[in-house]
């Protein structure tokens, strides 16, 4: 039986990335549907657990994409509410990459540090891959200071993140970009702005005393910490232990495509940010 993705993006043209990503993980045929909401989401869920009889509906699976992870949140809740009994398939839910990303970067920064000890500062932290760095950190004891170019924004994540939790400090990016106030402390630096945006260099961080580790995620130039390559994998610089864009997105890309050919395992997976951190962390011993 042919193994089919449906693909539900919250913008208006359906993630192409996604989509390859799809096919380069082995499904036979991809359904791609772009400005899925809460509204028109339910007829396209039950087109994919009306067609085929229980025992073949792990044959079909949903991926949830899209730029904007709260839509993409409420998306993945509708889509379950849809299911009843043994009529459901597996859910993987990743808008732009933000689990996929925000897990390889924090498996990457565990090989170096032990969160439960860690301090991080996570610049861009109100995007999404940002605020998944941070939930994945802070869930794991760590203290995480999610920072943006606005308080209200970083309070705001930060109560999404979880309102409850002291683990979860906002932080407002120094307009004159000298990061040493807000980096005092902390041994972790990972970020995650938009493409194409610069915050600082490593010249300037070696001057932190307890910065340990840094992990910039962006990929497109000018990159996110200048004298990180997007290439460098656990490469020294001084004393602290780097991470480029694509240091990293070789795991992500692993995890992606591990998940992906899961979902067609069984017809009940429901992989959002815990369960796609789980993988993570077996690839990453790989
Ligand atoms: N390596 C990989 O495998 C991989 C995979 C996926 C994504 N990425 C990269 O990961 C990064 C984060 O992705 P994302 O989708 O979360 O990014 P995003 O939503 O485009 O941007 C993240 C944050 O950057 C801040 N920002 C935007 N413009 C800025 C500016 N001019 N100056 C300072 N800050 C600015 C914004 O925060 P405020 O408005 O709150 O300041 C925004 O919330 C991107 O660079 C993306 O390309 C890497």
């Amino acid at each position: 039986m042919k193994r089919i993705l449906l693909q539900l993006d919250t913008d208006a043209h359906a993630s192409s990335f996604d989509a390859v990503t799809a096919l380069d993980s082995g499904i036979d045929h991809l359904l791609s549907h772009g400005l899925v909401n809460t509204s028109n989401v339910v007829p396209l869920v039950q087109g994919t657990i009306f067609t085929r009889g229980p025992k073949d509906l792990k044959n079909t699976a949903i991926f949830i994409g899209g730029s904007d992870v709260e839509s993409g949140e409420k998306l993945l809740a509708k889509v379950q509410e849809a299911f009843f009994g043994p009529m459901r398939v597996s859910v993987m839910m990743d808008s732009n990459g933000c689990n996929t990303t925000a897990a390889a970067a924090v498996v990457s920064a565990q090989k170096h540090i032990d969160l439960s000890q860690t301090r991080a500062v996570v610049l861009g932290g109100t995007g999404p891959v940002g605020r998944r760095v941070a939930q994945i950190l802070g869930s794991h004891g760590a203290q995480v200071v999610v920072t943006s170019r606005s308080l209200s924004k970083a309070r705001h994540v930060c109560s999404l993140i979880d309102g409850t939790s002291s683990n979860y400090i906002p932080g407002i990016i120094p307009e004159e970009g000298d990061l040493c106030s807000l980096l005092e402390g902390a041994n972790l630096l990972i970020a995650a702005g938009a493409a194409g945006v610069q915050f600082t260099n490593i010249e300037d961080l070696s001057q932190c005393e307890s910065l340990k580790v840094v992990i910039d995620l962006n990929a497109v130039p000018p990159l996110g910490v200048e004298g990180i390559q997007s290439t460098d994998k656990a490469r020294k610089i001084g004393s602290i232990t780097c991470y480029g864009a694509l240091g990293v997105g070789g795991l992500k890309m692993k995890i992606h495509h591990h998940l992906i050919e899961q979902l067609f395992e069984a017809n009940d997976h429901i992989f959002d940010t815990s369960q796609i951190y789980n993988s993570a962390v077996s690839l990453g011993q790989m």
